[in-house]
């Protein structure tokens, strides 16, 4: 069974066996016949890197549903089962005038593998909304529900990628979201300046989702068209100490205040300045417009863009002396 429709970028490997469950109920007796060690789980497939082929069971998480589970005056609790496209139930939300998610427009994948990296972009983070989780044991096949801080959310992570990792598969998540007086974030510059590039002085919710998707639309590569996992990297986070040597070096360092002793420096700026923006190896590629983002122009094989990756890294190792990690799970 090719997986090449089954991961974002695009790559064309193969599984001995694949699955996809529509219920709980399913994902269970499957499991059951099934031992942990054969099993590959599959969201939406926008968050990895295959570089060969998957001796094991594929399961495609196809559980769907979305619904609200409590309200109030202010506020709205609704649950959304793990296979739901994470961008369609953003606009779910915006339909109904459902607010917190807005900033989180048009990212690729599921609803399920949302929580895994704690997905987040413009100032606002999966975490902001969450409020649990309901997971099944891989081992066990029990269900257990996960609250915020059984999570462990940090930046782009969670307890499911360290601790907890590979034992649960994440069936469905309920967020609280506002009805009115919905805090909005336009803090992120190039919000900021969309939004007045279109004159808007009140917006909504709504206007921020489409200023939201108009500046991914520019900068990110469309995956029904060229490859790719979003980011590649982690924005590398660095002592306060070793971000002043580099300031020094390279006056125009972008960074992002996270404590006393820590700056987060972005990835893309580093990729970008060591020259590589753009830069291509047969089918794998920077792309042209965002130097965090890796790209697959057709028929490159995860082992090239993983060995592209891997140059970057050591290039920016020697150039400003920071460790890159990757973002997207290799596989
Ligand atoms: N920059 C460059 N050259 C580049 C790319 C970026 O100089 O080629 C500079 C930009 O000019 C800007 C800074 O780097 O000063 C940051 O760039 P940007 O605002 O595009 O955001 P980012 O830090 O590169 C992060 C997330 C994105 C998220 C955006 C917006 C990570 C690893 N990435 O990117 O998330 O959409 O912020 O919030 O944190 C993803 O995780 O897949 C993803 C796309």
């Amino acid at each position: 069974f090719s997986l090449k429709n089954h991961n974002s970028f695009g790559i064309d490997v193969r599984a001995d066996r694949f699955i996809s469950v529509k219920n709980v109920d399913d994902l269970r007796a499957i499991l059951r016949k099934t031992y942990a060690s054969e099993l590959f789980i599959l969201g939406g497939g926008s968050n990895m890197l295959l570089t060969g082929d998957i001796h094991r069971t594929v399961i495609h998480l196809g559980i769907k549903g979305k619904e609200i589970i409590s309200e109030t005056e202010d506020e709205v609790m609704v649950r959304a089962a793990a296979g739901e496209n994470w961008h369609e139930f953003v606009l779910w939300a915006l339909d109904q005038n459902f607010g917190g998610i807005e900033n989180l427009s048009l990212i690729p994948g599921n609803v399920g593998t949302a929580p895994i990296q704690n997905i987040g972009a413009y100032g606002v983070e999966l975490k902001d909304t969450f409020v649990s989780c309901h997971a099944m044991n891989i081992q066990t096949l029990e269900q257990r529900e996960f609250s915020l801080e059984d999570c462990e959310f940090d930046y782009r992570n969670s307890v499911f990628k360290n601790q907890l990792k590979d034992q649960y598969i994440i069936t469905s998540v309920n967020f609280r979201l506002t009805k009115r007086n919905h805090s909005l974030h336009t803090e992120y510059g190039s919000i900021r300046s969309e939004l007045e590039r279109n004159g808007i002085t009140s917006p909504s919710i709504r206007d921020i989702s489409d200023a939201v998707i108009s500046i991914r639309q520019s900068k990110l590569p469309d995956p029904k068209r060229i490859g790719n996992s979003g980011s590649f990297f982690k924005n590398p986070i660095i002592g306060t100490e070793q971000f002043d040597k580099l300031k020094e070096e390279f006056p125009g360092i972008p960074s992002y205040h996270v404590s006393d002793d820590e700056i987060k420096v972005p990835a893309g700026w580093l990729i970008d300045k060591a020259g590589f923006k753009g830069y291509r190896e047969g089918d794998a590629g920077v792309h042209q417009n965002q130097a965090l983002v890796l790209v697959n122009y057709g028929e490159a094989t995860g082992s090239e863009i993983l060995a592209l990756s891997q140059k970057i890294q050591e290039e920016i190792k020697e150039k400003f002396g920071v460790q890159l990690e990757p973002e997207v799970n290799i596989i």
